[in-house]
């Protein structure tokens, strides 16, 4: 089903109502200061909420009117300024450029071809400030399930994929945030962009 219409009907396991957990402790952790970050495959905006509360200034980009609309009311109801877009992350021209810190949760991952892989990770770089950060969650091929869940990566795809334009900082073998008691299995990947400008 098209993830519009997995909006309209409510199928959408991902939507947590809060933000990830991985992305709270990346940024505690590195720590990655306040910076203007691009939250790429927003959904409804949990985790670009969570990063305009703690002074990161939030571009949200998705390709579905209805996260979109979500994510601004959402935004609204908190009383926080994010700026989120209807944006094809793959096709689209991102305006004001470059950002500090790039944050994907179950985007990357739903890319299947690795051309396409690739694609997206020259647009990630051609969005960063030279050293600019990367954190992609992303589903983990390691986990045999028999029950459907999000797109599997194996850690080699994920390398492949991004070593061209990042340098792999951490790849972490984690659990998605969820509000399920066994989540599905997650790459949690921290990466820097190669070279300056
Ligand atoms: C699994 S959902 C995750 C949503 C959100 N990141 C979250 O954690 O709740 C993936 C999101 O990526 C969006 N998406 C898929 N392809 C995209 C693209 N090319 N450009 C921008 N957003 C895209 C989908 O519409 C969907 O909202």
């Amino acid at each position: 089903m098209a993830i519009e219409e997995r909006y309209k009907t409510g199928d959408t396991p991902w939507d947590i109502g809060k933000p990830d957990f991985n992305l709270v402790e990346t940024v505690a952790q590195q720590p990655i200061q306040s910076c203007r970050v691009l939250d790429i495959g927003c959904g409804t905006g949990d985790n670009s909420i969570w990063l305009a509360r703690n002074n990161f200034h939030v571009v949200g980009t998705d390709t579905s009117d209805i996260a979109i609309e979500r994510a601004k009311m959402k935004a609204s109801g908190a009383d926080v300024i994010c700026d989120f877009r209807v944006v094809n992350f793959l096709t689209d021209e991102i305006e004001d450029t470059p950002f500090g810190f790039i944050f994907d949760r179950g985007c990357f991952h739903l890319i299947d071809s690795i051309d396409d892989r690739k694609r997206f990770v020259r647009n990630v770089a051609s969005h960063l400030e030279g050293k600019g950060l990367w954190l992609t969650i992303a589903g983990n091929a390691d986990e045999h399930r028999m029950i459907p869940g999000p797109p599997q990566r194996t850690a080699a795809d994920i390398v492949l994929a991004v070593e061209e334009c990042f340098e792999v900082l951490s790849l972490t073998s984690s659990r998605f945030g969820s509000n399920h008691p066994n989540p599905p299995r997650a790459w949690r990947c921290l990466m820097q962009r190669r070279g300056s400008r």
